[in-house]
């Protein structure tokens, strides 16, 4: 995982947002461990640099859910081929990147004995610990960090706060249900983190067929896919070959 090449990406991401006070939330991040901290503790992105790859995943996930409207400007978020909500640009960048913003200082370290297969030696390995310096939940702490350094717009706000979705407890559910309603982006960045954890990470790394993001989200950070239609000679049919009468 090239980190220093991730950073390059989600800072130029940030600078393009336009909000007073995003140099310094950009101090903040800098000043964490949040390039270097994980993901998760063994789930997905288990790694150094995990939570920048996992936010850069969301914003590629989110952005490749959404319809980019070039005319209004925004992105549309469509279900049965008609508009729920419409989020602007910024609001995209914010809600992926920042989404996970309170799993800044929030990971330790620590070793285990673990036997070695291949030598039958027992050795100390790494591995992730919860930590959290400052216990302040999760998607409402992301909120809070912040709107310490910049603003939030209503609906940034509901989707960072409820991005874990639901989980079974009365009233967290009835709280998510209201607030999809109110806003229905806050279920798109529910998806997009779905999407970015169950189908883009590994336990260490991006899944191969993630490894580089496309151009088509990710602009000039992304890779030319292509187009996706097949080349010509695949698309023939199969008994135009040689022998087919
Ligand atoms: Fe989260
Ligand atoms: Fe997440």
């Amino acid at each position: 995982m090239n980190i220093e090449k991730k950073i390059i990406r989600f800072e130029a991401e940030l600078n393009k947002v336009q909000r007073p006070g995003m140099d310094k939330l950009l101090e903040y991040i800098r000043g964490s461990d949040f390039y270097r901290a994980p993901a998760s503790t063994k789930y997905h992105l288990a790694a150094p640099g995990g939570l920048l790859q996992h936010s850069l995943n969301v914003l590629d996930a989110l952005r490749g859910l959404l319809q980019w409207n070039g005319i209004e400007n925004h992105w549309e978020y469509h279900t049965a081929c008609k508009i729920v909500d419409t989020i602007p640009d910024d609001s995209v960048t914010i809600m992926a990147l920042l989404h996970d913003i309170c799993k800044t200082h929030f990971y330790g370290t620590g070793t285990r004995n673990q036997k070695n297969e291949r030598t039958g030696k027992w050795e100390k390995v790494p591995f992730y610990t919860i930590d959290d310096r400052m216990p302040l939940g999760h998607g409402a702490k992301s909120a809070m960090i912040i709107k310490q350094y910049t603003t939030l717009t209503s609906q940034e706000m509901y989707a960072i706060w409820h991005h874990m979705g639901f989980n079974g407890d009365y009233e967290n559910d009835a709280a998510v249900g209201k607030s999809i309603e109110m806003y229905p982006a806050v279920l798109a960045l529910q998806t997009a983190d779905m999407m970015a954890s169950r189908f883009m990470e590994g336990e260490k790394e991006n899944d191969l067929r993630f490894s580089e993001p496309s151009q088509a989200t990710a602009g000039g950070f992304g890779e030319d896919i292509g187009t996706g239609e097949p080349e010509l000679e695949e698309a023939l049919p199969i008994n135009s070959g040689e022998g087919a009468q």
